[in-house]
């Protein structure tokens, strides 16, 4: 009786499934106990708003709480890979630096300047995929990607506009394929979304869709904004694959019996480690976290230069892959999300999806709105993907390997917001100041930082002032 106690103190009713769990100490060291039980999916959305805001203070405790043995924590059998995979020989050490798992909590990286933030590079991670044997020798590029830890603020209105992109250019290609079919001819059209530019596509008229001029994006036009590489659509997916990487907690959704036959794929000995409820308790979390903003009581000549140093920004190109800002229409985040793929719970997996309205959040009152309504996301970004290295400058191309076959030399516009709270910089975090990464920028960057270079060292330091001042408030 005493669980389902807990599980009132949750969320009014939040319905708990392991029952299995023995009552809980008041000093006992697990993160799942009779106490803090896994949360079931739908128990969640029957609670309604109660069951949000427990949901999402659930999952802030998750995102800094240090996973141990008892909970799941290890993955003796089982690899790194986001695809589930057994070791071929020997045990997985409890601890490895390189292929994981590599730390106890989530905060344990993302945690500057607050947990949900970004990591000096001691947190950077070691991303690879395919490895069987996974131990990797050393940091060599030949192994894995070298990455720095990314800051989580914001992602939630992210991911929300990824997904109206996503469902802009497909609509075009939807309407491209209709016309070729109707006219008999073959259709070109420019894949546009919130005026960013993904290239084009002819859709022929036997319904074949000629992608061989799209950019940035994947072939089956999905944006995808998460991880430097660009190559993950959701917080869930994205979770999902670091419980599994970083601490050896197998989410069942992805690691259960449906897709491999077992309930304890990686042999940690506690199965069902972690249940769709409690992957959407650090969604939730996640997805409700605050964006940056802009660090309040600058001193006057900061903010000065600061004033100045956005319109260089402007004049420079900068602009152009960091778009200030990105207009959302719909503020309602649905979990799970349309774009996930099997081995990520999806929409039509549930009866009702968890619904969060990110437009009730204290923050989105500050968010300015544009005269369609829509409301004007500051990110600095374009959520596209970009080719940063040339013949000279090349700094940014130091991968041997590619990560699903997006090209070595591309990697997804960063969002500057928040920037001045997430040093040192880059993909690996290998550049300690601004103006070192602004001065890496290679390919098609290649004449923003030649224009940058070629500024009075007054509009570069204007330009500096100005990324600095865009910070990662307190929530
Ligand atoms: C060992 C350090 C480390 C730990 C522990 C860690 N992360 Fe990360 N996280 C990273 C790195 C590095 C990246 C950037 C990955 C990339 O660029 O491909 C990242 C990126 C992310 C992103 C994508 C952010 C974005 O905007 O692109 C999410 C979401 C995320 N982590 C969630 C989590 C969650 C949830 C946990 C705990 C279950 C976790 N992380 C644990 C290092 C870590
Ligand atoms: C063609 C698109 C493009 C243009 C133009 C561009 N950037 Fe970038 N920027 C990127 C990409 C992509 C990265 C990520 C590079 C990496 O780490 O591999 C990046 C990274 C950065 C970062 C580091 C962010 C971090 O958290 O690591 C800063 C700061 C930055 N850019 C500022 C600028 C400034 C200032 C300008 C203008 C002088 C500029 N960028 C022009 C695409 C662009």
């Amino acid at each position: 009786m005493r669980k389902i106690t807990a599980g009132l103190m949750l969320g009014a009713g939040i319905v708990v499934v392991a029952s299995g769990l023995a009552s809980a100490a008041s000093w006992d060291e697990r993160v799942f106990n009779s106490e803090h039980p896994h949360l079931h999916f739908a128990g969640i959305v029957k609670e309604g708003a109660a069951g949000i805001k427990a949901l999402v203070a659930r999952g802030g405790v998750l995102f800094s709480a240090k996973f141990t043995r008892a909970d799941g924590a290890g993955r003796p059998d089982a690899t790194q890979a986001i695809i589930p995979t057994k070791r071929i020989h020997g045990t997985n050490p409890a601890f490895s630096r390189l292929s994981g798992p590599d730390s106890s909590a989530c905060a344990s990286c993302h945690n500057q300047p607050f947990p949900g933030g970004a990591g000096d590079t001691v947190a950077n991670a070691f991303v690879s995929e395919g490895f069987e044997s996974a131990q990797f020798d050393s940091t060599d590029p030949t192994f894995s990607n070298e990455r720095h830890t990314q800051a989580i603020f914001g992602d939630g209105l992210v991911e929300l506009l990824g997904r109206e992109m996503t469902a802009d250019l497909q609509a075009e290609r939807e309407s491209a394929v209709k016309r070729a079919w109707a006219s008999g001819k073959p259709v070109s059209v420019d894949l546009v979304s919130k005026g960013v530019r993904f290239g084009s596509i002819t859709a022929k008229p036997d319904g074949v869709v000629d992608l061989s001029q799209i950019k940035g994006i994947d072939n089956d036009l999905i944006v995808r904004p998460f991880g430097r590489k660009g190559v993950f659509a959701s917080i869930r997916q994205f979770t999902i694959n670091a419980l599994n990487a970083h601490h050896g907690m197998e989410a069942s959704e992805r690691f259960g019996a449906r897709w491999t036959g077992t309930d304890d794929f990686d042999g940690s000995g506690v199965p069902n480690a972690i249940t769709r409820g409690d992957v959407s308790a650090l969604v939730a979390w996640q997805a409700t976290l605050p964006p940056p903003g802009v660090k309040a009581h600058l001193p006057a000549d900061w903010k000065a230069a600061a004033a100045k140093g956005v319109k260089e920004f402007d004049h420079l190109g900068c602009a152009l892959c960091h778009v200030q800002t990105l207009p959302l229409k719909s503020m309602l985040f649905t979990d799970p999300g349309p774009y996930d793929t099997a081995g990520t719970l999806r929409a039509g997996e549930v009866k009702t999806p968890i619904t969060i309205d990110l437009a009730k959040q204290p923050y989105a009152a500050t968010l300015k709105r544009n005269a369609r309504g829509e409301w004007l996301i500051p990110l600095f970004s374009d959520l596209k993907r970009h080719n940063m290295v040339d013949d000279q400058v090349k700094a940014l191309g130091n991968e041997v390997l590619a990560q699903r076959f997006v090209e070595r030399d591309v990697f997804m516009t960063p969002r500057l917001w928040g920037v001045g709270s997430t040093a040192p910089y880059g993909h690996r975090g290998n550049f300690h100041t601004l103006e070192s990464i602004i001065a890496a920028h290679g390919g098609s960057a290649r004449f923003a930082r030649d224009a940058y270079l070629a500024a009075t060292p007054q509009d570069q330091q204007d330009v500096i002032a100005f990324l600095r001042s865009l910070q990662i408030i307190d929530p």
